[in-house]
């Protein structure tokens, strides 16, 4: 089971090799490989400081120091700033809240249309569709959002701009059970549409599973498993998973 994702001849979206990352003194992946493959769902799992955020920052090119491969539509990006990297088509919804509070929702959606242009523009009805609080709260300012509608609107931020790949850092962590339903919903929603790639970190496990079709799983800066989602039992969740 525990084999290179790469199982089609298809080039993956995005393929990590040997990656290695540190903050100062401290090493915090040991050499990862991963791969995603184009219209497909990645879930990133392990406890509590494993390195499941360090990971998705090294991809996104926001860790101080990092080594190994990242390859992206089958080229190199580990020298890429992060910027340029979103223009690629990685779309980051980070771990907590990511809006402008001082923005009203409207203009938090205008900063990402601006990045993405027109394509990010064509995605504004989709937004209101999967998440139509967005719609009904335009004119309030981000910071007065509950947290699971400001998740909600981070994540519509992200489709706005048009990415490839969605990486999802928790989407549902701290959030009220009824929005819960509401961004699972939606993440079923976007995978069904199979126009883009998702890495999800997730702690609902039975969520993660449903709604992805490859899963990692990380301890100490290292995969120590991965296949395919529904080969995830409760057997191989409490030997890695629980605490
Ligand atoms: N800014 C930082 N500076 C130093 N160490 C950090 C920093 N952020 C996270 N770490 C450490 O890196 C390790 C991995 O953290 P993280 O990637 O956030 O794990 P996870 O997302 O799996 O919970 C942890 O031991 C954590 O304490
Ligand atoms: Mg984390």
């Amino acid at each position: 089971m525990i084999s290179e994702a790469e199982t089609s001849a298809t080039t993956p979206l995005l393929r990590v090799k040997a990656l290695k990352a540190s903050y100062d003194e401290s090493i915090i992946l040991r050499g990862i490989d991963m791969a995603v493959r184009p219209n497909s769902v990645v879930a990133l799992l392990g406890r509590n400081g494993v390195g499941k955020t360090s990971l998705l920052r090294s991809i996104m090119g926001l860790m101080p120091k990092t080594e190994g491969e990242i390859t992206f539509e089958g080229k190199s990006i580990a020298s890429l700033r992060s910027d340029q990297r979103a223009r690629l088509g990685l779309g980051y919804v980070p771990q907590g809240r990511d809006i402008f509070p001082n923005l009203t929702v409207q203009e938090n959606l205008e900063v990402s249309m601006s990045i993405s242009g027109e394509a990010g523009r064509e995605r504004l009805e989709e937004v209101y569709e999967l998440f139509p609080v967005v719609k009904d709260m335009l004119t309030r300012k981000g910071g007065v959002l509950s947290g699971g509608q400001q998740q909600q609107l981070a994540i519509g931020r992200a489709i706005l701009t048009n990415p490839k790949l969605l990486i999802l850092d928790e989407p549902t962590e701290g959030i009220q059970p009824s929005i819960i339903d509401q961004i699972e919903d939606a993440i079923h929603l976007l995978k069904k549409q199979g126009n883009l790639s998702i890495i999800l970190v997730e702690q609902y496990l039975d969520f993660a599973k449903s709604a992805s079709d490859e899963f990692y799983i990380l301890d100490r800066g290292s995969v120590v498993l991965t296949g395919e989602s529904e080969e995830l039992t409760s057997e191989v969740i409490g030997q890695h998973l629980t605490v």
